[in-house]
């Protein structure tokens, strides 16, 4: 009998997972976690490939423990992922659930952010599944949990490309934009900026003030400041820092260059602080599968594992910290 086997898991059927949405670095390491705790109480799990795409097209294998081996430090995700179109509509749905049943798969956990969220929300209350989400998103933006499976990755890797920019800003004199990831919230703004030391920070969840931005930049350079930083988040669509760059340009005489970061943000070996939270996240949606929770996603609240019912997370973004910002400005004097 495995070792942790015990009579929560009577009528259990398979448990099946997926990633959905765009990839963070960390899934692969839940995906471990997962598949070792799911083994250790003796369940069977199925690797659902390409997110809930490839769960209509019936793209599903065994997992064994071996196959989870090595994975821990790699970025994406091993089972790849979609945006499906297809799920969104109950047609596509239906077609998921015919594909669950012949699995015999009576329970799903779902890796992802708001959308996978959302998708696993409609799921469960259409139809007879268990399911439990596990958020991992770049963007932190996801409520109910202070901290998104991706994120402390994604905000070193943009401080490490950063620190490099500001080499040849300094040497140069210029200014820089530079835009960092995060959709329409501005998490990945705010931390990356207190972290490198920028001169301003701009976030969708704030007004733009050109004026207060290009007087902060222009007092600087008067007080002998070489290069400047600027960050700035992407919102709907990439491509905000040239738009930006072009504003600031008329103002300041100096070179203003604009970069974006984009998906390189999204790749790469997960930190420690994302690879523990994975792990710790993964093994704790596998218990609450077992205590027949449902409908929920697994969080952290003040590094405490907590579980948060899906129609409090759903519909909601994470508030973005203003006294952060305020911090970042106040600091680049
Ligand atoms: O949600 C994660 C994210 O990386 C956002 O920061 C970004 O806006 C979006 O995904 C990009 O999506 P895609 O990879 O589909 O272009």
């Amino acid at each position: 009998m495995p070792p942790g086997k015990n009579k929560n898991m009577k009528d259990f059927g398979r448990l099946g997972i997926l990633t959905s949405g765009g990839d963070s670095p960390g899934m692969n390491a839940a995906l471990r976690a997962i598949v070792r705790s799911a083994h250790f109480y003796g369940l069977e799990v199925v690797g659902i490939r390409d997110g809930y795409d490839g769960l209509i097209k019936g793209k599903l294998a065994p997992l064994t423990l071996r196959s989870v081996g090595n994975i821990i430090q790699r970025g994406g995700t091993f089972l790849g992922t979609s945006r499906s179109q297809e799920f969104r509509t109950k047609k596509g749905r239906e077609q998921a659930y015919r594909v669950l049943k012949a699995w015999n798969i009576s329970a799903l956990i779902t890796l992802g952010g708001d959308g996978t969220m959302m998708g696993a929300g409609i799921l469960s209350k259409e139809f007879p599944i268990q399911v439990v989400g596990i958020p991992c998103t770049i963007d932190n933006d996801l409520f109910g949990t202070d901290l998104s499976i991706g994120f402390d990755s994604a905000v070193n890797t943009a401080v490490q490309c950063i620190d490099k920019i500001r080499d040849t800003a300094d040497s140069h004199g210029r200014v820089f934009i530079v835009e960092v990831m995060g959709r329409n919230t501005g998490h990945i703004a705010l931390e990356t900026a207190l972290a490198v030391g920028a001169e301003y920070v701009v976030i969708p969840e704030a007004p733009l003030n050109l004026k207060k931005l290009v007087g902060k930049i222009q007092a600087g350079i008067d007080r002998g400041k070489t290069g400047s930083l600027v960050i700035v988040a992407e919102r709907e669509h990439p491509g905000h820092a040239i738009e930006l760059a072009q504003k600031v340009m008329k103002f300041i005489h100096r070179d203003v260059r604009a970069a974006t970061l984009g998906h390189l943000q999204r790749g790469g070996s997960p930190t420690s602080t994302d690879r523990n939270l994975a792990s710790r996240l993964g093994a704790y949606a596998v218990d609450a599968l077992l205590n027949r929770k449902t409908r929920i996603m697994v969080g952290l609240h003040h590094d405490e594992l907590k579980l948060v019912p899906f129609n409090v997370v759903i519909g909601k973004r994470r508030k973005a910290d203003l006294e952060r910002l305020k911090l970042v400005h106040r600091l680049s004097i």
